[in-house]
C-alpha cells in the first residue's frame, strides 16, 4: 500500500520536460507584463540602478541588510580595480516577535543595531561627512528612485503592521534621526539586484543575480525601451536593473502544477494568495511541504501506526537544512536520517518509513529545483541569452548537495541543449556578497552619478 502511495507521491511532484517548457512560456508572458504595466502578476521592479559596474567603484560606505533570517550591518571600503573589498561585519538575529510586531519595533530594531555597530567601529569619530548608506531591504519595494522604495507585500513569512503602502526609506529615515546618527542612505536595494552587482563588479560574464534561499528571485539588466511602464523616464537604450520578484509568478493559479499540500501552505501563510511560485520552490516552504505530506499519510493510517505525532503536528518544524541532511546521509539503514527525525518529532522510524522520508524527500528538492530553472530560462530566452552567469546565493543554492545539478539539468531540458556538449553555456556561480558587496558598489555607482549631475 505504501508502494503505491509513493508512485502517487511522484506524480504529484514529478514535472516533466514538457510541463517545465510550458511553465517557461508562461513565465516570459508574465514577465512581459510585468515591463508593461504596474499591478501585474509579477511586479518587475524598476531599480534604478543604471548599468554594471566598471570595477573601479571607490570607498568606503556602511551597508545595512534585511533579508529575512539576519540583520547585517557591515562597513565596506572598495579600492578600486577590481581589488578586493575590506568587510567589517556584524550580525543579529532577528526574533519572532519583531518579524510579525510593529513598523517602529522593526526599525528602532535596525536603527539600535546600526548605532552599536556605529560606535563600536568608532565609524563617527572618524567621519567628517554622513556616511553613506546602501541598504538591502529584501521584500518588494516599488521604488521611483533610488534611495525611496514602497513595499508592495511583505512575503517570507514576515509580517509587521504598519509597512505595507509605506514608503521603508521614510521609516528608516526616521528612526535614524530619532538617534541622531550620522548616516545618509543613498540607495535602497534588492538581495538579488546586490548579487547581480556584486559579481559583475569582478565577473563581466554576470546575466542574472538570484537568489535560492528562504525566498526565490532574480533580477537582470532590462533595456529602457523595452520597459513601456516608464516610458520617458530613462534615457533610450539606456540599461536598467531589474528586480523581477517573480516570486509572485502565476498568482492567477494558470500554470504551476500545485498540489494538496501547496494550497495548505498558501492557505495557511500569512498572505493567501500571493508568492505562489515561491511557495513552491524556495527554502522556507520545502520542510513545510515535506512534513505536510508525512501528516497526511500518518492521518491515513499509513505510516507511524501507533506513534505520537503531535509533535511533527506543528508548522515550520522541519527546515531545509533538516531536508538536506536526509538527502546527504550515507549511513547504513539511513541511521543519520531515523536519529535526526527522532530528535525533532519523537516518532521512530522503521526501515520502510525511513526510505520514505528520503524519496519525499528528494521529490520536493527536485521539484524545486525544477522550478527555479525556470524563472531562469524565461529571463534567458526573453533576453536572448545564450550564455553567461547566473550570480546565485541563498541557503538553498549553497547548502543543499544536489540543488545545482538539477537546476542546470532542468535548465538544459528547458533550453534543449546539446546532449554532446562538454559544458553547460548557462552556469550558477557563486554571487559574491551581494548585500555587502553589491550594496557598497550600488552606493558608489550612484554618488559618481550624482557627481558627475547625471
Ligand atoms: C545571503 C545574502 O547570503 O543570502 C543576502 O547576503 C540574501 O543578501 C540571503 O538575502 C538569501 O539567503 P537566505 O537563505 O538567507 O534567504
Ligand atoms: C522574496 C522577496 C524578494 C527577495 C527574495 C529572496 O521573494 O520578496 O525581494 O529577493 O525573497 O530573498
Amino acid at each position: 500500500e505504501l508502494a503505491q502511495e509513493m508512485q502517487k507521491l511522484d506524480q504529484m511532484f514529478w514535472i516533466d520536460q514538457q510541463k517545465l517548457k510550458d511553465i517557461t512560456k508562461q513565465f516570459k508572458v508574465e514577465l512581459d507584463q510585468g515591463l508593461k504595466k504596474n499591478n501585474q502578476n509579477i511586479p518587475m521592479n524598476i531599480t534604478w540602478v543604471l548599468g554594471q559596474p566598471h570595477g573601479d567603484e571607490k570607498g568606503s560606505f556602511l551597508t545595512v541588510d534585511l533579508g529575512g533570517t539576519n540583520l547585517r550591518v557591515c562597513w565596506i571600503t572598495l579600492p578600486g580595480s577590481r581589488g578586493q573589498p575590506s568587510i567589517v561585519q556584524e550580525k543579529y538575529q532577528l526574533s519572532k516577535e519583531v518579524k510579525t510586531g510593529t513598523a517602529n519595533q522593526l526599525w528602532d530594531e535596525v536603527a539600535d543595531r546600526m548605532q552599536t555597530f556605529i560606535r563600536d567601529q568608532r565609524l563617527d569619530e572618524k567621519a567628517t561627512q554622513p556616511l553613506p548608506l546602501g541598504f538591502t531591504f529584501s521584500y518588494p519595494a516599488m521604488q521611483d528612485f533610488i534611495d525611496h522604495g514602497v513595499l508592495q507585500t511583505w512575503t517570507k513569512g514576515w509580517d509587521v503592521k504598519g509597512v505595507e503602502g509605506e514608503d521603508v526609506t521614510i521609516q528608516l529615515r526616521e528612526a535614524m534621526e530619532k538617534r541622531k546618527l550620522p548616516v545618509k542612505l543613498v540607495a535602497l536595494i534588492n538581495d538579488t539586484t546586490g548579487a547581480m552587482i556584486a559579481s559583475a563588479y569582478h565577473d563581466p560574464e554576470t546575466i542574472v543575480g538570484a537568489i535560492f534561499g528562504t525566498g526565490c528571485n532574480a533580477a537582470y539588466m532590462e533595456d529602457s525601451d523595452s520597459i513601456p511602464k516608464i516610458a520617458g523616464r530613462l534615457p533610450p537604450a539606456c540599461p536598467v536593473a531589474i528586480n523581477c520578484e517573480y516570486g509572485a509568478f502565476d498568482n492567477s493559479h494558470t500554470v504551476l502544477p500545485m498540489t494538496k499540500y501547496d494550497h495548505i501552505i498558501d492557505k495557511e501563510s500569512p498572505r493567501p494568495g500571493e508568492q505562489a511560485f515561491e511557495k513552491m520552490s524556495a527554502g522556507l516552504y520545502l520542510g513545510e511541504i515535506f512534513r505536510l505530506a508525512l501528516i497526511d499519510l500518518a492521518k491515513r493510517n499509513l505510516i507511524f501506526h501507533n506513534q505520537d505525532i503531535s509533535r511533527l503536528d506543528k508548522s515550520y518544524i522541519l527546515d531545509t537544512g533538516f531536508l538536506c541532511a536526509i538527502e546527504d546521509d550515507r549511513s547504513s539503514g539511513l541511521q543519520n536520517t531515523a536519529t535526526s527525525f527522532e530528535a525533532h518529532t519523537g516518532i521512530t522510524l522503521n526501515t520502510q518509513e525511513r526510505q520514505l522520508c528520503r524519496y519525499l524527500a528528494e521529490l520536493i528538492a527536485i521539484r524545486g529545483a525544477r522550478l527555479c530553472a525556470c524563472g531562469i530560462a524565461a529571463i534567458c530566452s526573453k533576453k536572448n541569452i545564450e550564455h553567461g552567469h547566473v550570480a546565485a546565493d541563498g541557503s538553498v543554492a549553497n547548502k543543499h548537495p544536489k540543488f545545482k545539478r538539477r537546476w542546470a539539468d532542468a535548465l538544459a531540458e528547458i533550453l534543449e541543449w546539446d546532449e554532446q556538449r562538454t559544458e553547460d553555456p548557462i552556469v550558477l556561480t557563486p554571487a559574491e556578497d551581494g548585500s555587502g558587496i553589491g550594496a557598497a558598489v550600488i552606493v558608489a555607482m550612484t554618488l559618481e552619478r550624482a557627481r558627475k549631475g547625471d
